[in-house]
């Protein structure tokens, strides 16, 4: 019977434990694909005292014979993929062409980029969307705008990078400085630097819609790798604070060349609280003692930039909307163990606007600041959960939050992670392949 593919997805704001999930369903695959975002993503896999950090290499690295493959709907910024594989190769970890592939149509995060996010960010102020500053808005609007757009292919284009660099830089010189009045940047320098790393990738430079459609054709499994949330989609999420690409599950076909088909059985990461970065609408956010307390003991700090994450109560209501709009199967509960400790735990199960029940959930952050969250009440548990291994083991009033969890969601919660080791994951009710 042919292998059934995983996708991988957050249903929040983002670093919702995807890594860890990532890791235990590579396990079982012979692909791990990202197919959105870029470095801004930070995903942590932890395995025994070694804790590693990617960005933009995908998660199946680490088990040798997996495919590692960064698709066509990913920013790539060479300075700090070639950064990751050489810190990586320092660990111990293989890293070459016979694992890691990238898509030749991968757009290429260039110095300009990371300049004008900087520098955007700057002079919006107050309204600043609170970007993580390596250059992924800019960049996938040059993906938009085509001609002012550089792809991995042209890193190895020789002459033909040296006169795109130089054209496309006087273009950016003449509007940053504009704009900003930022210092010009020297294109032959910026040429001899890409070149470079073109020659570095060089040989994981692929077509890799091709080699994925035949990895298919082969009944090989695939595990395609969310980054981001589902509520920082570019069209979904709370619009304009998102970040620039597809990231649901619907982002799948387009941003890794395979079919709709391919996308396989949906998992939704959820964090058993809400964590968001940057700026934006928050309804269920603890700007107090509660949200202090999460971030303590959920070292919420942020993997790719350190700030400090912004901390608050499940929100079950942007939960189903998430969940509805990628066709998630199962969710993986992750983090529960934080929320040991409190009396008292609370769930949003409604919005509310002008004292009346939303019908329609309106992601925007102009529909989403005005709601008020509306919250139902559960016990908490006052022990420490870090060691369970089964579901039985969880105390009764945890097992109550999971199963409200599954009710609230009208999804099946098959993963309950309680800590950021592998073996800290109980496989509950998954129906993922290989795994329970
Ligand atoms: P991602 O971007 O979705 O991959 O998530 P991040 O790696 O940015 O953030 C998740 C953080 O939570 C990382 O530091 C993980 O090591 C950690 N983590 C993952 N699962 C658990 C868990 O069940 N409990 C605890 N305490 N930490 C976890
Ligand atoms: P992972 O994959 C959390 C947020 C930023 C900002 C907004 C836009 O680790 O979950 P961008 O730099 O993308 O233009 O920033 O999106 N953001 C993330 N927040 N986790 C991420 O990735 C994020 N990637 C982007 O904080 O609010
Ligand atoms: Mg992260």
């Amino acid at each position: 019977m042919k292998a059934q593919n995983v996708t991988v997805i957050g249903l929040q704001w983002g670093d919702e434990g995807k890594g860890k999930i990532v890791d235990a369903v590579a396990r079982t695959c012979r692909y791990v694909v990202r197919y959105c975002g870029g470095a801004n993503a930070g995903h942590t896999v932890n395995v025994g005292s070694q804790r590693y950090a990617m960005h933009l290499i995908p998660c199946g690295i680490l088990y040798p014979g997996v495919h590692n493959v960064v698709g066509n709907g990913v920013v790539f910024d060479p300075t700090v993929a070639w950064e990751e594989v050489e810190a990586l190769r320092g660990r111990g970890v293989k890293v070459g062409p016979e694992n890691l592939h990238v898509s030749s149509a991968a757009n290429v995060v260039m110095p300009w980029h990371k300049l004008a996010d900087r520098l955007s960010e700057v002079a919006l102020g107050k309204g600043k969307i609170g970007t993580t500053a390596r250059g992924i808005g800019p960049c996938y609007a040059d993906k938009a705008a085509r001609s002012t757009a550089v792809r991995v292919g042209d890193l190895l284009d020789g002459d033909g990078l040296r006169e795109k660099v130089a054209a496309i830089a006087a273009r950016k010189n003449a509007v940053l400085s504009a704009l900003y009045e930022a210092e010009p940047v020297d294109a032959e320098v910026v040429w001899r630097e890409y070149a470079e790393y073109g020659r570095r990738f060089a040989p994981m430079v692929a077509n890799t819609p091709a080699l994925l459609r035949r990895a298919l054709a082969a009944g090989e499994k695939i595990c395609f790798e969310g980054g981001q949330g589902s509520m920082l989609d570019i069209d979904h999420g709370t619009f304009p604070y998102v970040t620039s690409s597809a990231v649901t599950a619907c982002g799948v076909p387009h941003g890794a060349g395979v079919p709709p088909s391919a996308v396989g059985r949906v998992v939704g990461v959820v964090k058993a609280y809400t964590s968001r970065v940057g700026a934006g609408p928050f309804p269920t956010e603890q700007d107090n003692a509660i949200g202090d307390h999460i971030r303590d003991r959920g070292k919420e700090y942020g993997t790719t930039t350190g700030r400090p994450r912004r901390c608050g109560w499940l929100d079950a209501v942007a939960l189903r909307y998430a969940a509805d709009l990628s066709g998630v199967d199962e969710i993986a509960l992750v983090l529960l163990d934080v929320l040991s400790g409190f009396q008292t735990v609370r769930i949003c199960t409604d919005y509310k606007t002008d004292g009346k029940s939303v019908d329609e959930f309106d992601p925007t952050a102009a529909a989403l600041r005005r709601v008020e969250s509306v919250y139902e009440e559960l016990p908490g548990w006052s022990e420490e959960i870090v060691s369970a291994t089964d579901y039985g083991e969880l105390p009764a009033t945890a097992r109550a939050y999971v199963d409200r969890v599954e009710f609230l969601t009208g999804r099946p919660v098959g993963i309950i992670s309680v800590g950021p080791e592998r073996e800290q994951t109980i496989f509950h009710n998954t129906q993922l392949e290989g795994l329970a």
